[in-house]
C-alpha cells in the first residue's frame, strides 16, 4: 500500500494548490491513500475550514488529521462529526471527535492513529483537564492491520522516543505540528518509518505560515508576539509538507519526501518499490 501523507495545510490558498495537485501526486507516486493534517485549512489559519475540507475529500484525500487546533471554531469542531476526519486520540472521554480510523485500500487495512504531546495541547480550552499522554493513546487505540501514527508534537525528544518504542508495532509515524519539516527520513530497525516533522503545506515564509508583521510588534511592544491582533496568513510562497511511503505486511519499505508536482524533475511515474531519489 502506498501512502501520501501531507503535513499541517495552511489557510486556502495552500489548501487549494494541494486539493489541485493531488490527483497527480496519486498518479505520479501510485497512491492509494492520502493522509492530509488540516487543522489550520481554515482560511484565517485556525481550525479547520468546511470549504476547504470538502476541497481535500472531493481532490482524493482519504483521512484527514488534526491537532490543537482541530476545536478552534464551531465550524472545525462540526467537521469532527465527518467520518473521514480525527483528532488527537489521547484524551479522555467527552471530547468531540475521535482519534483513530480504519481505512481500507489496496485490499489492505490501515489504521490512522492522531496523537498529541502536552506542549502542543496544553493552551487548547476544549481539552482541558482532558490531555492524556500519547503513549497512553497509544496503547488504547483499536490497532487494526497497518498502523500509520499521525504525532502533532512540539517535543522533539517526546517525539523521538515514542517512535523507537512503537518500532516494529507501527508502519509509520509521521511528525506534525511545528511546520518546519525536519530533514532525516528515518526507518527504523523494526522496520517503523519515522520523520520528526513532515512539515506544513503553506507559505514558507512567515512564521508557521502566518505574517509576522503582528507578531514582531507585539514582541518589540510589549514582550509577548500574541499580545496584538492574531496574524494573517502570509501571502508568500507555498512549501508542500508531504512524504510517500510504501508500506508491505505493516512496515515502511520506502519513503521519500514529496515535491509539488510542477516543481518534481524526477521521471514519471514512479513504479512501487522502484529506487527513487532521495529514497530509503
Ligand atoms: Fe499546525
Ligand atoms: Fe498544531
Amino acid at each position: 500500500m502506498i501512502v501520501l501523507f501531507c503535513g499541517d495545510v495552511v489557510g486556502e490558498r495552500a489548501t487549494e494548490r494541494l486539493a489541485a495537485s493531488l490527483p497527480e501526486l496519486r498518479r505520479r507516486y501510485l497512491v492509494d491513500l492520502v493522509v492530509v493534517n488540516a487543522e489550520n485549512s481554515a482560511p484565517n489559519g485556525l481550525g479547520m475550514g468546511a470549504k476547504q475540507v470538502d476541497q481535500l475529500l472531493e481532490a482524493g484525500a482519504d483521512v484527514i488529521t488534526g491537532g490543537n487546533h482541530s476545536w478552534d471554531s464551531e465550524e472545525s469542531v462540526a467537521l469532527l462529526d465527518l467520518p473521514q476526519v480525527i483528532r488527537p486520540a489521547n484524551l479522555a472521554p467527552g471530547v468531540p471527535g475521535r482519534g483513530v480510523l480504519h481505512a481500507e485500500a489496496a485490499g489492505e487495512t490501515l489504521t490512522v492513529v492522531n496523537l498529541a504531546d502536552h506542549c502542543a495541547m496544553k493552551s487548547v480550552k476544549a481539552t482541558a483537564g482532558k490531555f492524556l499522554p500519547a503513549y497512553d493513546g497509544w496503547r488504547a487505540a483499536d490497532k487494526r492491520g497497518a498502523v500509520l501514527v499521525d504525532y502533532h508534537g512540539d517535543h522533539v525528544l517526546e517525539k523521538q522516543i515514542f517512535a523507537h518504542a512503537v518500532d516494529g508495532e507501527a508502519a509509520a509515524v509521521l511528525g506534525s505540528h511545528t511546520h518546519e519539516a525536519t530533514g532525516p527520513l528515518h526507518l527504523l530497525p523494526g522496520g517503523t518509518a519515522f520523520v520528526t516533522e513532515v512539515g506544513m503545506t503553506g507559505p514558507g515564509d512567515g512564521v508557521q505560515g502566518f505574517a509576522p508583521t503582528n507578531l514582531v510588534s507585539g514582541l518589540r511592544g510589549t514582550g509577548n508576539p500574541f499580545s496584538g491582533a492574531m496574524p494573517s496568513v502570509s501571502l508568500g510562497p507555498l512549501v508542500l509538507g508531504a512524504v510517500v511511503l510504501e508500506i508491505r505486511h505493516g512496515r515502511t519499505a520506502r519513503l521519500e519526501r514529496v515535491s509539488w508536482p510542477e516543481d518534481d524533475a524526477a521521471p514519471e511515474p514512479r513504479t512501487k518499490s522502484g529506487d527513487a531519489g532521495g529514497a530509503i
